[in-house]
């Protein structure tokens, strides 16, 4: 699936980068992705958990390529990634989907940042662009009932996925985010080297309807009170 209105390399080299695994190396994932550094380390290519049919697999990519170029819409070019999906069928396993995005070199994670090291012009910095961020993410559910994954979800395992459409487990991520997981500790946001905070997760949430339909409206709730949060912090620096 080709995408030639990003930066990313031509269909041909994305196929390539990512069945030439013996070059890669793994560097995170574990819960829904294994994430690979491409021996040039200029690419991230993300295999997704999830096989099925190559009927189905194709219809998800697609759907996750629609949910990606959204979100990168509405967060705009300096907190986003371009994002290639494709779905990679060898015949001995199950078809499975692959997204490639430009590596962050340096990047760190939110909920790995301490904030104390941090000059005060790149903490107020991170402080406004969280709020931007929070802003884009809310007119995105507006328009469209969808919003980007901004928080994630740290240190969970394969076997957990399995549960993930239950009540209860939608409800114990629901409490785990809003006592444990402010935006300030997001996991899907990165700080750059060059004090960018850009989202690397663009899944979608959710997979069945009404599941999405409370889970993105807490979203939106965290949301509201992140950019309360953020706000009262900006103020008081
Ligand atoms: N473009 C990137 N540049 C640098 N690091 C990245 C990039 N994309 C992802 N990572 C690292 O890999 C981690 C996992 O990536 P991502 O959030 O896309 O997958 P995930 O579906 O949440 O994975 P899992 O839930 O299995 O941990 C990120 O939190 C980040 O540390
Ligand atoms: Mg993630």
């Amino acid at each position: 699936m080709p995408n030639s209105e990003l930066d990313l390399p031509a269909f041909e080299t994305i196929a390539g980068l990512a069945f030439n695994t013996g070059a890669l190396q793994r560097i995170a994932g574990g819960y829904e992705t294994e994430v690979y550094l491409t021996a040039d380390s200029r690419y991230v290519i993300k295999l997704k958990h999830d096989g099925g049919s190559r009927e189905a697999m194709l219809a998800w990519a697609r759907r996750m390529r629609a949910a990606s170029e959204l979100f990168a819409r509405y967060l705009g070019p300096r907190h986003s990634l371009p994002n290639a999906y494709l779905v990679v069928d060898n015949g001995d396993t199950p078809p499975h989907v692959l997204s490639v995005q430009p590596f962050l070199p340096n990047a760190q994670n939110l909920d790995s940042l301490d904030y104390d090291t941090l000059s005060p012009d790149l903490r107020q910095s991170v402080f406004q662009q969280l709020i931007t961020i929070v802003e884009r993410s809310t007119a995105c559910y507006q328009a469209t009932g969808y919003t980007p994954d901004l928080y994630g979800v740290a240190g969970m395992h394969a076997h957990e996925r399995h549960q993930r459409s239950s009540p209860r487990w939608l409800f114990q991520q629901a409490w785990r985010m809003l006592m444990q997981q402010p935006l300030l500790n997001a996991h899907n946001l990165m700080l750059t080297s060059d004090g960018r905070v850009v989202l690397v997760d663009y899944d979608l949430i959710c997979h069945c309807w009404l599941n999405c339909r409370v889970y993105y409206a807490a979203r939106r709730v965290l949301l509201w009170r992140d950019r309360a949060q953020l706000q009262a912090m900006n103020a008081e620096r």
